[in-house]
């Protein structure tokens, strides 16, 4: 899909990949783009950027359908909704029942509060694209973020049901995947020493990971991976599922 003269949403967008969407999908000529974020700052760089700012928790339901309204309301339609909050945790069997779920409502929840709001306008206008941002973790794992990796192997099945479901309506949905990216997500994650194996592959900057996602969209491909190696990793785990599981045991710290 083009981006020129298209309504935008973004969310999470106060900061890294968010914020890099939204600067990089500004090249592109759209008619609006609005950046939703549960800190107040996305105000700020909403008016930078010339673009609407709305501050709103993802994983309220009400508060965060009402605000998409509102943007539908005012800008006429959302074409393209970037759903791409998230939040990551490390930590395996110690993670509380409380943490399962922020990560739960953050990382799957937010996705399903939006598209019942944005399938049914989007089926009206028969026309229209989600994109999700997964991880490369919802495809590959991820060793020591048991509810991360769980939750976003459930965003990437839900997105695949969405694109299932509803790519005869009209509505295009792709999943964009990176491996680790230099974001705040990354830099204050203490686990995360200089010499962990998860570091292997490098960390892309979130304007490279914004650029794969223009590209992917314009090709409309359902799974965007700015690392290259990942399409060859799910070749492996497809082809041998468990050799895959001895190669990822490797790179438990
Ligand atoms: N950084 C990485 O290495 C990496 C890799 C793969 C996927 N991702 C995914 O990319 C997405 C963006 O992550 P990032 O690296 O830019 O992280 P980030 O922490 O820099 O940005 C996340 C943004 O989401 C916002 N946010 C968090 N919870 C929210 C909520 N409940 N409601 C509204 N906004 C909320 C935060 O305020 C922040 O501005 C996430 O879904 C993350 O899982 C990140």
């Amino acid at each position: 899909m083009k981006l020129q003269d298209k309504n935008i949403v973004i969310t999470g967008a106060a900061d890294g990949i968010g914020l890099a969407l939204a600067k990089r999908f500004l090249h592109e000529s759209p008619k609006s783009i609005s950046l939703i974020d549960i800190n107040k700052s996305v105000k700020d760089m909403a008016s930078e950027l010339g673009a609407e700012g709305y501050v709103a928790d993802v994983t309220k339901e009400n508060q965060f359908q009402s605000i998409l309204n509102q943007i539908i309301n005012k800008e006429g339609s959302i074409d393209l909704f970037c759903s791409n909050a998230g939040i990551q945790q490390f930590g395996t069997l110690e993670t509380s029942t409380e943490d399962w779920q922020k990560n739960w409502d953050v990382n799957v929840m937010s996705h399903i509060h939006a598209a019942k709001v944005l399938i049914p306008h989007m089926q009206s206008r028969k026309t229209g694209y989600i994109l999700i941002t997964v991880s490369a973790a919802g495809l590959l794992n991820m060793p020591s973020a048991l509810s991360y990796a769980t939750t976003k192997h459930a965003a990437m099945g839900l997105a695949e049901n969405l694109s299932i479901m509803y790519g005869n309506d009209g509505i295009i949905v792709s999943t964009l995947c990176p491996q680790l990216v230099d974001t705040n997500m990354v830099r204050s994650a203490e686990s995360l020493s200089d010499d962990h194996p998860l570091l292997k592959d490098g960390i892309l900057p979130a304007e490279v990971v914004a650029d794969e996602a223009v590209k992917g969209i314009d090709a409309e491909k359902f799974l965007i991976l700015p690392h290259k190696e990942v399409a060859k990793y799910i070749q492996g785990k497809a082809y041998d599922y468990d050799a895959w599981i001895q190669a990822v045991r490797k790179l438990v710290p």
